[in-house]
């Protein structure tokens, strides 16, 4: 009987259910209570011996009933539990997240370098005057030479500036000598754009003024560039030039191994010389020498991490940009 009522109470899956099972046996018409009132038909004796009997198993019947009672409570706290159970390591939605442009982290890099040497760096404006873009770097009214900058210009006869040079003349009017200066910046120039010419570009412009700077310095200057950029002991070359700017100019190039093909070859990198008289005298410096040397920047991007088109720059595409997240 025992076991029958073992089974029964197990069954149930909720209070109600184990109430009812409840009932059917200890109830007032329960199978135990029906036991019991049985009793009385039984002579004395077998009526004490069936009647200890019946209880011991009613005993067990309560105490199974109670146990399950408790069972039935803790399952259903759980089941609250679960149910309003908040998911706290759930990811958050992924924001995108931007990067620096590889422009920018060659132009960083390059300034590094020359605040390490003891450079200042200083920028300047991007509409310019003909008289600093030109004029005052002594390029002549009518010299050719102005042929090969052509550029945007106002209706009021102001540019786009073609090169980062016009700030060499700005720093002095406004500073004393001695000094050594960059300026990186955006250049322009009405070109006929394709993968190796745009209207807009970076160069990085360098001006050192003192008493006695010499060729010498300025041939330091470019190896200690080129140490720190490519290494202890790279080769460097100066190749003469003209620029109406400097006397005596020269192109610069560095020897270096093209880290795609692994070849050696001269890397060609802008131009430099010796400040002319001419533009001490526009600015208003006497007594002085010094040297400068400009270049373009994409160059630096563009042979390294072999970019094959300086539009991509530019175009803000993120299959390009974002194969240079991990560069420098
Ligand atoms: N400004 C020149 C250009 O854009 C580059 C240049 C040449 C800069 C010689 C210099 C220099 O400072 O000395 O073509």
């Amino acid at each position: 009987m025992i076991d029958e009522a073992r089974a029964e109470i197990q069954a149930a899956e909720d209070a109600r259910a184990l109430q009812d099972v409840r009932v059917r046996w200890l109830g007032k018409k329960g199978r135990i209570t029906l036991e019991l009132k049985g009793l009385a038909t039984l002579d004395p004796d077998a009526r004490r011996e069936a009647g200890r009997e019946i209880n011991v198993v009613k005993q067990q019947v309560e105490a199974l009933v109670e146990a399950r009672k408790e069972e039935l409570a803790r399952l259903e706290l759980a089941r609250a539990l679960a149910a309003e159970r908040v998911d706290v390591t759930l990811p958050a939605a992924q924001g995108s997240s931007g990067g620096v442009h590889l422009l920018t982290k060659v132009t960083n890099r390059l300034l590094d370098v020359f605040a390490s040497l003891g450079y200042e760096v200083v920028t300047g404006p991007e509409l310019e005057t003909d008289h600093y873009n030109f004029e005052a770097l002594n390029f002549p009214p009518e010299h050719p030479a102005r042929d090969e900058q052509d550029t945007f210009w106002t209706e009021d006869g102001r540019l786009l500036r073609t090169h980062t040079s016009p700030m060499q003349v700005r720093y002095m009017e406004t500073h004393e000598p001695p000094f050594k200066v960059v300026v990186p910046g955006k250049v322009f120039r009405n070109e006929a754009v394709d993968a190796t010419h745009e209207a807009q570009f970076h160069q990085l412009e360098a001006l050192v003024v003192g008493e006695r700077i010499t060729m010498a310095d300025l041939r330091g200057a470019i190896q200690e560039m080129a140490d720190a950029l490519f290494g202890e002991g790279t080769r460097t070359r100066l190749q003469p030039s003209f620029f109406p700017f400097v006397e005596p100019g020269a192109e610069f190039a560095i020897w270096w191994t093209h880290p795609k093909t692994g070849r050696e070859e001269w890397l060609e990198l802008g131009g430099c010389g010796m400040v002319h008289p001419n533009v001490f005298k526009a600015a208003g410096y006497e007594n002085v020498t010094g040297f400068a040397f400009g270049f373009g920047i994409e160059r630096l991007a563009m042979v390294p991490y072999g970019v094959p088109d300086i539009r991509w720059f530019y175009q803000s595409d993120l299959r390009v940009l974002r194969q240079f997240r991990g560069a420098l």
